[in-house]
């Protein structure tokens, strides 16, 4: 089975030392930071804004995801472009989502467009051109720590089939509930990059067992 890359999400690290967390997740091997953006309106839950990713940016060499769950997300993105490699927006958060990935473009960050669960692979269909990784949601935005739905597979299955036939190379990554179980059943189906915030900073024997741990044989 293919290696797929693994992007830790700080949101389930412990705060009170993030940077020492974040190091330790880099020795480890994780390829990503994750950094999860909530502002309590798209999702129940508040978490940190753009001043974490600043603050984390001298801490490591890790490339940093922003993954936002907001509504109108174009409010942040000066704000994180300076620090960000990837950008991920919600399609279900933007009303002009071809334009909002153009202004992406402009400021030359990579783009991602993420899908809760009950969204279809159709909304994204027609902005392939405009994406460089699609981002399947196997939990519903808001929370670490939630169990991953197994009807996502077929979802993570179709959407490999249509990233292989879009003539670009597209990352295809899967976020919530990822463990080391759960992790070979997604990159089976075709995710190549696999967020991970329980398994990664809660793991029973530490950081780098849980990365050890979402590495398959
Ligand atoms: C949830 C976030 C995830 C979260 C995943 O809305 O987008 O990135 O950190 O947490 P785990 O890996 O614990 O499911
Ligand atoms: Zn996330």
């Amino acid at each position: 089975m293919p290696r797929p890359l693994i992007s830790a999400s700080v949101l389930s690290a412990d705060f009170t030392r993030l940077g020492a967390q974040v190091r330790e997740a880099e020795d480890a091997g994780a390829d990503y930071l994750h950094l999860d953006l909530m502002d309590g309106r798209f999702v129940p839950n508040l978490s940190f804004g753009p001043m974490v990713a600043k603050a984390l940016r001298p801490v490591t060499s890790l490339p940093f995801h922003a993954h936002l769950m907001v509504e109108s997300p174009e409010s942040y993105f000066d704000e994180l472009v300076p620090y960000c490699e990837l950008i991920t927006v919600h399609a279900e958060a933007c009303l002009h989502l071809h334009r909002t990935l153009c202004r992406l473009r402009e400021l030359g960050v990579k783009r991602g467009v993420a899908l809760n669960p009950a969204t279809p692979l159709c909304h994204v269909s027609h902005v392939l051109d405009e994406i460089d990784t699609l981002l399947v949601m196997t939990v519903e935005p808001g929370f670490g720590g939630q169990e991953f739905i197994q009807s996502m597979r077929a979802k993570i299955r179709d959407a490999a089939e249509m990233l292989a036939h879009c003539g670009r190379q597209v990352e295809l990554e899967v976020d919530g509930g990822i463990n080391h179980e759960t992790v070979q059943a997604v990159v089976s189906e075709g995710a190549t990059v696999v967020v991970a915030g329980t398994a990664v900073f809660q793991h029973p024997r530490g950081i780098r067992a849980g990365v050890d741990a979402l590495r398959l044989p």
